[in-house]
């Protein structure tokens, strides 16, 4: 049995405009997802199964079967493979769950062809295949984080990307709760897409003010100024409303994470639901009850210093 894993993300700030080639800061969270190459299939089609029920083979017309193709494509598989994955992160929620997987599943799939470990650009190039499938034209910066880990400043290049690991002076701890909607990146994506073409010069005013949120996020996450970078998030989010992929959800949960003492809080990912993410000083035990006292399901996670590049490209 040949094993597969990456982790989930959470953008800190930076996403939207970084579709259009603006930098973004994404961490990677210890929540994520595993694929395992368990061996021949039952039928001559590779297979992939998620958990009990969900099982869908190479040929199938879903989205899902689908991106395994493009997956396994992308990975010159030379035999029929049966994969299974599983994940902690919930689908449509903003922390990088298909990307975790696709990251995984390339992983799971060199092991099953005896290939050494992947590089873990060339693991997130791969996985982009999977990607594609279910979110149109994503920015890559899901599939880098998943790949990666760590803190890391992305942005997309024509034909490429630009990635800067920021060193954090302080470990970051975040509240991440959901708003109980899930949401369509594709869509999200469009829906911006959409607003930029009816009203071109405001969005591109909006990107340019999310640049420098961006470009200071990154210099109090060096000097760990966490007071500096929650308001930097706060205003990440005001922007983000303009944008038009907030919700009423998710502005709630940004309220009540405040009110508890949190130094910012801003949706993560699309929007349109999914995840909040809340930076927090101290225990996160205060934010993560409100929100569970609202009715939404939330956890708390560390983000230390990055761990190194050639580390992470030999996770397992
Ligand atoms: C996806 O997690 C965040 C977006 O910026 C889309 C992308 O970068 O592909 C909305």
């Amino acid at each position: 049995m040949q094993r597969g894993s990456a982790c989930g993300k959470v953008i800190l700030l930076g996403e939207h405009a970084v579709v259009y080639g603006v930098p973004a800061i994404v961490l990677g969270i210890d929540r994520g997802a595993t694929a395992l190459a368990v061996g021949p299939p039952t039928a001559a089609q590779s297979e992939l199964t998620l958990g009990q029920t969900d099982r869908v083979t190479e040929d199938g017309a879903s989205d899902v079967a689908r991106a395994f193709a493009a997956i396994l494509r992308a990975c010159a598989v030379t035999r029929p493979v049966h994969v299974e994955v599983t994940t902690e992160l919930p689908a449509g929620a903003g922390l990088g769950c298909s990307a975790a997987l696709g990251v995984a599943i390339v992983r799971a799939l060199d092991a099953w062809e005896g290939r050494p470990a992947a590089t873990a650009s060339d693991a997130a190039e791969r996985a982009m295949a999977w990607e594609q499938v279910f979110h149109g034209n994503p920015s890559g910066i899901d599939a880098t984080a998943a790949a990666r880990g760590g803190c890391l400043l992305y942005q997309r290049m024509s034909g490429g990307m630009h990635l800067n690991e920021i060193a954090l002076a302080l470990p970051l701890t975040l509240a991440i709760g959901h708003s109980g909607v899930s949401s369509s990146t594709r869509e999200m994506v469009d829906l911006v897409a959409k607003l930029k073409a009816r009203n071109e010069e405001n969005v591109t005013r909006s990107f340019e003010a999310i640049h420098s949120l961006v470009q200071n996020a990154r210099l109090a996450l060096e000097a760990g100024d966490h007071t500096g970078l929650g308001k930097l998030m706060d205003l990440n989010q005001v922007l983000l409303s303009g944008l038009m992929v907030s919700t009423e959800e998710i502005e709630t949960m940004c309220r009540c994470a405040r009110e508890e003492g949190a130094l910012g809080a801003k949706l993560t990912g699309s929007g349109g639901g999914g995840c909040v993410v809340a930076l927090i000083d101290g225990d996160p035990g205060r934010v993560v009850a409100r929100w569970q006292k609202e009715g939404f399901r939330a956890f708390s996670t560390t983000v230390s210093s990055s761990v190194g590049t050639e580390e992470r490209s030999r996770l397992p």
